[in-house]
């Protein structure tokens, strides 16, 4: 990680001092993920990773080698320049029959993806928007991921309606990692709104930073289907922004220790050491390192 990237971190920490398991899975406990439950995040793993990946000289996107790993997937549709606006993609995955849709992370390189993520001020998500029709007035999100959500959200909408009418599917799966993760949960809290009502979503998601207030994260916990966002050891991203800002996480966490054990976590921001927020109490026990992964052998952004 460059420097720049920690020190917009430093700045953030002192402003701020199925195969895969579905949300309603009811056990009131920690429990840890068998290797074959594991290996079903691989495909949405490398989709997060080749959110990275950038059109080329012909502005076609391409996404090398961890779109070998996910053999037969049909590119929709995709853009952003990877500054101002993150890079996305829109797909169809034959083997899961699903439409996909992947958005960049943060790139430490630019700069405008740092500010977006350093923005700690949040406003009401249906505000002065009509993506969100019918969304209470006490929701709030972090102004810079909804920006960046909204830069997209349209071309996406009719990216994965194209999808799911060429290749009769009514399966949706969301994923990112970083900021990209910030923008696949909020497309995941946008797109049921515009859909029909028989389609199913799935959002896994890697590295997510807190999104919104606590009337957020109960808004997705009870609207967002399937949701699992995946923690990698001791990265300190997604404790950020704090809790004592009024940030709150869903549930669906998905811890990976130390030993390499996935641990599911029990309801929002659980306390377990077990879970991010015991694990990394304050960004001094963080680890940046630790926010590419590997999750189960996959770095994020390699493999374009
Ligand atoms: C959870 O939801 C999935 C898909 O919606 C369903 O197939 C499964 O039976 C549910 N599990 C429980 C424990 O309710
Ligand atoms: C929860 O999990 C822990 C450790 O895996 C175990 O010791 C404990 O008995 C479990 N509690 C319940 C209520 O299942
Ligand atoms: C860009 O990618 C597309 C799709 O993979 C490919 O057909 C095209 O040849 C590539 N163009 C260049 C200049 O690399
Ligand atoms: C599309 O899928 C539905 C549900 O799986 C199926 O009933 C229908 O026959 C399919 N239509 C076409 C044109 O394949
Ligand atoms: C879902 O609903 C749409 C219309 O609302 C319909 O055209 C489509 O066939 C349905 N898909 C399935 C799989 O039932
Ligand atoms: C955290 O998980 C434990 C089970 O290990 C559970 O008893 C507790 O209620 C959870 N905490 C929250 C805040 O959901």
């Amino acid at each position: 990680m460059s420097m720049l990237f920690t020190l917009a971190l430093a700045g953030l920490a002192i402003a701020s001092p199925t195969p895969i398991r579905p949300k309603n899975v009811t056990a009131q406990n920690i429990t840890t993920l068998s290797q074959s439950v594991i290996n079903g995040f691989t495909p949405y793993t490398w989709y997060a990773s080749a959110g990275y990946c950038q059109p080329n000289a012909t502005l076609a996107w391409t996404c090398g080698t961890s779109c070998d790993n996910n053999p037969g997937f049909k590119p929709i549709a995709s853009g952003g320049n990877g500054n101002s606006v993150q890079f996305w993609f829109v797909g169809y995955d034959p083997s899961l029959n699903e439409v996909i849709v992947s958005h960049q992370g943060t790139d430490p390189k630019e700069l405008d993806s740092l500010l977006t993520d350093a923005e700690i001020f949040r406003g009401q998500l249906n505000k002065d928007s009509s993506l969100f029709p019918g969304i209470d007035d006490s929701i709030e999100v972090h102004d810079g991921f909804k920006d960046a959500q909204a830069n997209t959200a349209t071309d996406i909408l009719a990216a994965v309606q194209e999808g799911m009418s060429q290749y009769n599917t009514s399966a949706v799966t969301l994923t990112g990692h970083s900021l990209g993760a910030a923008i696949a949960l909020l497309d995941s809290v946008y797109l049921p709104l515009h859909l029909p009502h028989n389609t199913t979503f799935k959002t896994t998601v890697y590295g997510l930073p807190r999104v919104g207030d606590q009337a957020f994260a109960d808004y997705v916990d009870k609207h967002v289907s399937q949701l699992t966002h995946v923690n990698n050891k001791e990265d300190p991203i997604p404790t950020l922004p704090g809790r004592f800002l009024g940030y709150a996480h869903p549930a669906g966490e998905v811890h990976i220790e130390d030993s390499n054990e996935w641990d599911a976590c029990f309801g929002q921001d659980n306390e377990s050491k077990r879970c991010i927020v015991g694990d990394v109490p304050n960004i001094f026990d963080g680890n940046l390192e630790n926010h590419d992964g590997p999750y189960n052998g996959i770095i994020m952004g390699t493999g374009c």
